[in-house]
């Protein structure tokens, strides 16, 4: 009666999230499986950044719901971003659920199954489903669970550790603000902490998340030596032996001031390697959607980061098909790719959200014109890629091991710039940094040898 399955969709924060709850509830006893059809509970972890991302959670919610007219102890429960975004109207659609808990509630999570599921051994009448979607001071403070890695199966080398939730920027596209609430850091003393018992349970790589990670702190904390908390952060935790790379995501354009820059210059732990999103290259569509840079300054911090670390790596989101977005305007968009050359790239159709002020735009576009874009823009993306991995072909690339690749024959890691390689070696390399030469190049890996 104690087995949770979690399944997550949307977004490495949301992963994270998660993680929390599993390490919350295994220390109260429930069991987390990875299946569904063995789970006595299922929670699902939702996304409303694009109503596609809804559709599946609503559909998968429904299928449970059919699965437990037949099997009436079946617990399903919906957490997160759909739970806050459309609060208890989903009840309409989904009267089966049990528990209903919004983007500031997951350490309640465990408490309120436990609830559900004593009620359930009593055998008395089907309780009401709870609804906990309320804001709360300091939730911030409570994702900071992670599972033991012997408990987890396989060795973790890499983790996730939030540092913030919520955002104050009011990008008129975006649903987050209003799922995620406003920004709310943890104490850097906290982070450094976590990051410290992680590194003793023989985690190398940490990845700090948050909805705008380079605002972290900035209410809350003093800059110091003229450095932004953020900042302060990446030296902190730069300091913790047996932490090797550290990453971020997903930092704004309007955050990288000279501190962050010189940082990259500075800090041999901190990955070359930038996510940075764009969302459209036209300067017109920018300004409708809310987005306080230019091309030209979006260009001008491209250049300063590679004069800092001329082989950096970049990432972007980019959104095709937002209300009035013209040819012209796409050609722009295509026009920064060509510039930036990004070797990664999230393409997002536009995808209407109710609530935001681009629902009510005029020019939405029509699903084709959407989907052609996308396609413009990953056969570029394809092609940099590729470009890029090929230029790799005969050099020798420090490789983060984190395990078995997916077959399960050769071995899996990742290059400073986030490239994934694979290559025979023995298990006993996994969590070490080694030397790898590469030999063959596709868009989305490579394939080595160890020096
Ligand atoms: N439609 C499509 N993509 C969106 N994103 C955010 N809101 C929307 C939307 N309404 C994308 C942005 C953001 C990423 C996480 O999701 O590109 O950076």
């Amino acid at each position: 009666m104690n087995r949770v399955y979690i399944k997550t969709y949307g977004c490495q924060m949301n992963e994270r999230d998660s993680e929390a709850v599993a390490a919350m509830l295994r220390n109260r006893g429930y069991a987390i499986v990875d299946s569904e059809q063995s789970a006595d509970v299922v929670l699902l972890n939702t996304c409303s950044v694009r109503d596609q991302a809804e559709q599946k959670a609503i559909g998968k919610a429904g299928y449970l719901a059919a699965r437990k007219r037949r099997n009436p102890d079946l617990v399903i429960g919906v957490m997160g971003c759909m739970a806050q975004n459309r609060g208890a109207e989903l009840l309409d659609r989904l009267p089966d659920l049990d528990l209903l808990a919004g983007t500031q509630k997951f350490h309640q999570v465990p408490d309120h199954l436990d609830n559900i599921m004593a009620t359930l051994r009593g055998q008395g009448p089907r309780p009401a489903t709870v609804v906990d979607l309320e804001a709360e001071k300091d939730s911030q403070n409570t994702i900071r669970d992670h599972l033991p890695p012997a408990l987890n199966g396989k060795r973790q080398v890499s983790a996730y550790v939030s540092i913030m939730q919520g955002c104050n920027m009011a990008c008129t596209f975006c649903i987050v603000p209003k799922t995620r609430g406003q920004e709310r850091s943890r104490p850097i003393e906290d982070i450094v902490a976590e990051v410290e018992s992680l590194a003793a349970g023989a985690v190398r790589e940490v990845t700090l998340l948050g909805q705008i990670v380079t605002s972290y702190g900035r209410r809350d904390f003093p800059f110091r030596g003229g450095r932004s908390p953020f900042v302060q952060l990446l030296e902190r935790v730069h300091d913790i032996p047996g932490i090797a790379r550290i990453r971020f995501t997903s930092p704004h354009p309007r955050g990288f001031k000279d501190d962050l820059v010189r940082a990259f210059r500075e800090l041999p732990k901190l990955c070359p390697c930038v996510h940075l999103p764009l969302q459209s290259g036209s300067d017109r569509i920018l300004r409708v959607m809310n987005r306080p840079y230019t091309r030209e300054t979006y260009l001008r911090i491209i250049d300063s980061l590679r004069n800092a670390v001329p082989d950096m790596y970049f990432s972007t989101d980019i959104i095709v098909g937002f209300p009035g977005e013209t040819d012209d305007d796409f050609e722009q968009t295509c026009d920064m790719f060509a510039r930036v050359r990004f070797d990664m790239a999230f393409v997002f159709k536009y995808s209407m959200r109710t609530g935001t002020p681009a629902a009510g735009m005029d020019g939405q576009l029509p699903p084709e014109v959407k989907e052609a874009r996308n396609q413009k823009l990953l056969e570029l993306l394809h092609e940099y890629s590729l470009a890029r991995n090929r230029l790799l072909v005969g050099s020798v690339q420090e490789v983060l091991v984190e395990g078995p690749d997916k077959l399960g024959r050769r071995l899996a890691g990742k290059t400073a710039g986030n490239r994934l390689v694979h290559f025979s070696g023995h298990e006993r390399l996994i969590g070490e940094l080694v030397p790898v030469k590469i030999e063959h190049a596709s868009a989305s890996a490579m394939v080595g040898e160890v020096q």
